[in-house]
């Protein structure tokens, strides 16, 4: 059987391996947002023979019309089900038979783990674990666990030499990061106890098309655009690692084909920013003036400084991110201008009531 698979440098590698499988069948929770939809379509595309099968609990951040370009593809079905709803998963888990899981699905923006912790809790560790029960019943031969830095808690501004290593403890600040640092430890515990073949990717920020408007990046392009305040938080010197959303997938799709079962895998391309740094790329090129800037009171427990030491995924796996900031940013404004219908539907929902909540009386 013949697969072909692309390089870290881009370059086409063709495997040929006497029975290997082309027609997994994968589940991907959390498809309908930001990163799990963009995963949807690398998968389609870079495997046209897997099935995919992309569940999701349409919460306010999942979105079914993000899913409109593959909802009617042969190898894709969605699934609406909730990952903490045991029973549903367990007869989908027995229906389906999946070989890989990955698990994308979770409460995901900080700001509103302040004000309801008990959510995250509930969504990003019991969640897993259900997925990781039936994964284990239902004899699934990869559970990937989708994480994030934020579980290595921060960096100090003056250390620009210090970096997140897989090795370090986990010392979340928000209730967010600490629920995703609890999903780490009970993937790794259901590895270790009941032997569950599991992966785990901690990617830093990441940025592009279908992210949800709360988060920094199109929260002020949406803003900019309308001439409305950038409320930037504190004095904007805290700083993120972005990636481009695509380049997080591809590494993804490496570890879950290649990684070793047992490991975690930073993911990041060194391209850290202060947040004002951000605002101002994104208010130049849409031809806007910084008098928008806004400085609002700072995040309670804020984190100074993400920065991930991508070496292990590179020096393993061939992993190197592929579009710098410049490119996708320059991207990523184009396809907010140009999907102007898609974000405006949102922003003009529930999400008014939740922007006059946080930013109203900041
Ligand atoms: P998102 O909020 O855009 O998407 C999360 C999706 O999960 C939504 O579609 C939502 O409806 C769904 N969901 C929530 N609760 C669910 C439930 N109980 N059952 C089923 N589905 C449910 O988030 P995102 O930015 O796409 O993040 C995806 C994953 O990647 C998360 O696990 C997040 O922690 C991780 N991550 C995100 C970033 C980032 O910069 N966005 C960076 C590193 C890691
Ligand atoms: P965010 O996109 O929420 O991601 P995270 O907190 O998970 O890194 O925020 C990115 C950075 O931008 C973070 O330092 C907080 C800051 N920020 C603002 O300054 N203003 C805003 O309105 C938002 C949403 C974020």
């Amino acid at each position: 059987m013949l697969s072909v698979k692309y390089t870290a440098n881009g370059k086409l590698k063709l495997i040929i391996k006497k029975g290997d499988r082309t027609d997994m069948k994968i589940l991907v929770t959390g498809a309908a947002g930001f990163i799990g939809s963009n995963f949807v379509f690398h998968m389609l595309e870079a495997h046209p023979d897997y099935d995919i099968v992309g569940l999701d609990a349409l919460t306010y951040a999942g979105n079914l019309e993000t899913l409109a370009p593959v909802i009617d593809e042969p190898h894709f079905k969605f699934v609406k089900a909730d990952i903490t709803d045991a029973a549903t998963i367990d007869q989908l888990f027995a229906e389906e038979k999946f070989d890989i899981v990955v698990n994308f699905a979770a409460e995901s923006h900080v700001d509103r783990s302040i004000e309801d912790p008990g959510l995250f809790l509930r969504t990003n560790i019991l969640g897993t674990q259900v997925l990781m029960d039936a994964s284990l019943k239902y004899g699934v031969k990869r559970f990937h666990q989708v994480g994030t830095d934020e579980v290595y808690g921060d960096l100090p501004l003056d250390r620009p030499d210090l970096f997140f290593v897989e090795t370090m403890p986990l010392t979340a600040s928000s209730p967010y990061s600490a629920s995703k640092a609890s999903a780490d430890l009970l993937a790794m515990a259901y590895h270790r106890t009941f032997g569950l073949p599991v992966t785990i990717s901690r990617c830093s920020n990441n940025y592009g098309p279908y992210q949800f408007p709360e988060k920094l990046i199109p929260l002020m392009i949406a803003n900019a655009t309308a001439d409305k305040p950038l409320p930037v938080y504190g004095e904007g010197l805290n700083v993120r690692d972005w990636l481009y959303v695509e380049d997080h997938c591809r590494a993804i799709d490496l570890v879950i084909h290649d990684g070793r079962v047992g490991e975690v895998y930073n993911i990041g391309g060194h391209n850290e920013k202060a947040n004002i740094e951000v605002v101002k790329i994104i208010l130049e090129q849409l031809g806007k003036p910084e008098s928008l800037i806004t400085y609002v009171t700072d995040r309670k427990g804020h984190d100074q400084r993400y920065a991930i030491d991508p070496t292990k995924i590179h020096n393993e796996l061939g992993w190197l991110p592929e579009t710098k900031f410049e490119d996708g940013i320059r991207k990523t404004i184009q396809w907010y201008i140009d999907n102007e219908d898609w974000w405006k539907n949102i922003i003009s929902g529930e999400y008014q009531q939740y922007y006059e909540k946080m930013y109203g009386n900041r």
